[in-house]
């Protein structure tokens, strides 16, 4: 995979897809209706983020939390993750995209995890973009299972207990061996994380936009990555080191 050459292009980019329902509502249709639209604005993503030589792309499909949404919304999500395995992944194949089912997979459905994992198995080798599907996903969730994982190892006495710090930690985290989070985008209108990435996104910079999820489009996302462009990222840095430094 060839990196971006501009610095001011993100490597990573995280998305919140906010605002399906109500996608949905404004046309009379079923919040499912907006989820089916929202799989085009995933199409829109990924070719995207291939143009521009972004690197890796992570988006939140399911939160640990929305299985507390009405059974026939989470049965319609669960049957469009099932019908987009079946119908995208040659594509993505196509497009040398290797995808990743990140969060907890066990709960799901035998159908949909044989075809997760076969997805992941297809694609292991592609390197044009690492598509991250974030499904029973939350960010306390991910930071609690690094921290069980970190505790095996000291109990298997292969790290001492007093060492354990962000750099002992951080390899057990879900996207270690991916660039960090440099620009997440949450469309739908609301400002908030939601449990999404919290390890992962301590630097990133954060993007909101009014647009329902399934109007996004590519002019959308490059009015983001204008966006993110004219940031100037100091990682705790002064401006003035910055300014120094380039
Ligand atoms: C949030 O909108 C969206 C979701 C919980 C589901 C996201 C799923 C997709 C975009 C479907 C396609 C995805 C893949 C990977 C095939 P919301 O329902 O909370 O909208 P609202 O805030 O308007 O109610």
């Amino acid at each position: 995979m060839s990196p971006p050459a501009d610095p001011r292009t993100p490597r990573h980019v995280a998305i919140v897809m906010d605002g399906n329902g109500r996608w949905a509502r404004r046309r009379g249709q079923p919040r499912s209706f907006g989820h089916r639209a929202g799989q085009k604005a995933v199409r829109e993503a990924v070719e995207f983020c291939l143009r521009r030589k972004i690197e890796s792309l992570t988006l939140f499909a399911f939160s640990s939390e929305n299985w507390k949404r009405p059974d026939e919304e989470v049965g319609a999500l669960m049957e469009l993750f099932l019908r987009a395995l079946d119908k995208e992944v040659e594509e993505l194949h196509s497009n040398e995209v290797r995808v990743h089912f990140v969060g907890g997979l066990s709960v799901f459905n035998e159908a949909l995890r044989t075809r997760m994992h076969a997805a992941m198995e297809k694609t292991g080798g592609n390197r044009a973009l690492d598509l991250n599907v974030c499904v029973n996903y939350g960010g306390r969730w991910d930071i609690a299972q690094a921290a069980r994982k970190v505790a095996q190892a000291v109990q298997r006495g292969e790290l001492p207990a007093e060492s354990i710090d962000e750099t002992s930690l951080a390899p057990f985290l879900c996207l270690a061996e991916q660039p960090a989070v440099d620009l997440l985008i949450r469309t739908g209108g609301e400002h908030r994380i939601s449990n999404f990435l919290l390890w992962q996104i301590a630097y990133a910079e954060l993007y909101f936009t009014d647009v329902l999820w399934p109007d996004v489009d590519q002019d959308e996302l490059a009015r983001a990555l204008d966006n993110f462009a004219q940031r100037e990222r100091r990682f705790g840095n002064a401006g003035a080191q910055i300014a120094r430094a380039s």
